[in-house]
């Protein structure tokens, strides 16, 4: 096995697999309140043909999965594909990003199948807050949720909390506290203004490591699995850790390891570009393996050396239900 490098040189083994645009929230910053135009289910790849490609990406050297959506757990059965990816030969981490609503149910059959690891997105404690970000009255099903991986064993188990100014700035040292408190590895992330986050303000990472460091001093700590952009830090004596993430104040580009599958069978070689390579069509013209690697390839050299949000440089053809993040 040799590797998958781009252009720049960055070797990329990660690759990021939608398997919906559904989703049962409504996150602000992602999905309008009166959700999407969905992809029809004759679009979205069945789960043999994401097996398909991603033995095809585990030979070409892609050795991480993670299962993202819309939210991956409204897909019938995904602990069918879970099995389906854990057993293949090349891949060493298998994780899911989900928001927390079904992993009560679903912790322990994902486990079995072969999970190993779970990201939460939550960005309020607060229960009236969470539907006005969310739409939905679900915050104490992903506290159940949360508290049910960390007992099927999915660990570590990272919250991801999207801080946005005036609306859940104030609950930074709220999330703090639980590294201390509950053992939570809290990860902080820059809202990425674009799409229906346009008219919402990011909160710089820096400002908010400030907030955090009201609570005492943070050390780093070498706490990275998956190898992702995250920073890490934990207060002393603390089980939990702290992880800043900031595509917006400090890009992390130079470090992209990564490929996204959209659920309609596309390779996106950057989240934050619209350029793509159809899977699907070649997937349903019976594709040989080496056409499959080949068609990988091609997304991979075609990866941009950085992404331009900053500059006001914006993906237009899909939101993030369409990408998983
Ligand atoms: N900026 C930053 N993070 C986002 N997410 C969704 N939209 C945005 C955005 N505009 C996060 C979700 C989740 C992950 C899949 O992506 O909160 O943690
Ligand atoms: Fe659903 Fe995630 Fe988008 Fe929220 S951010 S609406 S949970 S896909």
């Amino acid at each position: 096995m040799t590797g998958l490098s781009d252009s720049f040189q960055r070797p990329i083994n990660y690759l990021r697999v939608s398997v919906t645009d559904r989703c049962n929230l409504r996150c602000i910053y992602c999905m309008p309140r009166q959700g999407i135009a969905l992809s029809p289910r004759s679009e979205i790849l069945s789960y043999e043909e994401i097996q398909t490609v991603a033995r095809a990406a585990a030979t070409l050297g892609i050795n991480k999965l993670r299962l993202t959506g819309g939210e991956p757990l409204v897909r019938a059965e995904l602990p069918r594909l879970v099995h389906m990816l854990s057993q293949m030969e090349g891949i060493d981490d298998l994780s899911l990003t989900t928001n927390g609503v079904l992993l009560k149910r679903y912790s322990a059959p994902l486990k079995q199948a072969g999970l190993k690891r779970v990201n939460v997105s939550l960005d309020t404690l607060k229960r009236e807050r969470f539907k006005q970000i969310t739409g939905r009255d679900k915050l104490s099903h992903v506290l159940a949720g949360i508290e049910a991986a960390h007992k099927a064993g999915l660990e570590p188990v990272k919250i991801n909390m999207v801080v946005m100014r005036g609306i859940n700035d104030d609950e930074v040292l709220d999330f703090a506290r639980l590294s201390k408190d509950e053992g939570w590895n809290v990860r902080f992330i820059e809202l990425m203004p674009f799409g229906q986050a346009a008219s919402l303000q990011f909160v710089p990472v820096a400002e908010i490591e400030q907030i955090i460091l009201s609570l005492g001093p943070l050390e780093p700590c070498s706490f990275s699995p998956g190898n992702g952009p995250a920073k890490y830090f934990r207060f002393s004596q603390a089980s939990g850790t702290i992880g800043f993430i900031s595509p917006l104040s400090e890009h992390f580009c130079f470090n992209c390891n990564r490929l996204r599958l959209t659920a309609d069978g596309r390779l996106r070689p950057c989240l934050l570009s619209d350029e793509e390579v159809d899977l699907r069509q070649p997937l349903r013209q019976e594709a040989s393996p080496e056409e499959v690697s080949q068609l990988i390839r091609q997304a991979v050299a075609a990866k941009p050396e950085r992404h331009h949000l900053a500059e006001g440089v914006l993906p237009k053809e899909r939101t993030m239900c369409h990408m998983g993040g």
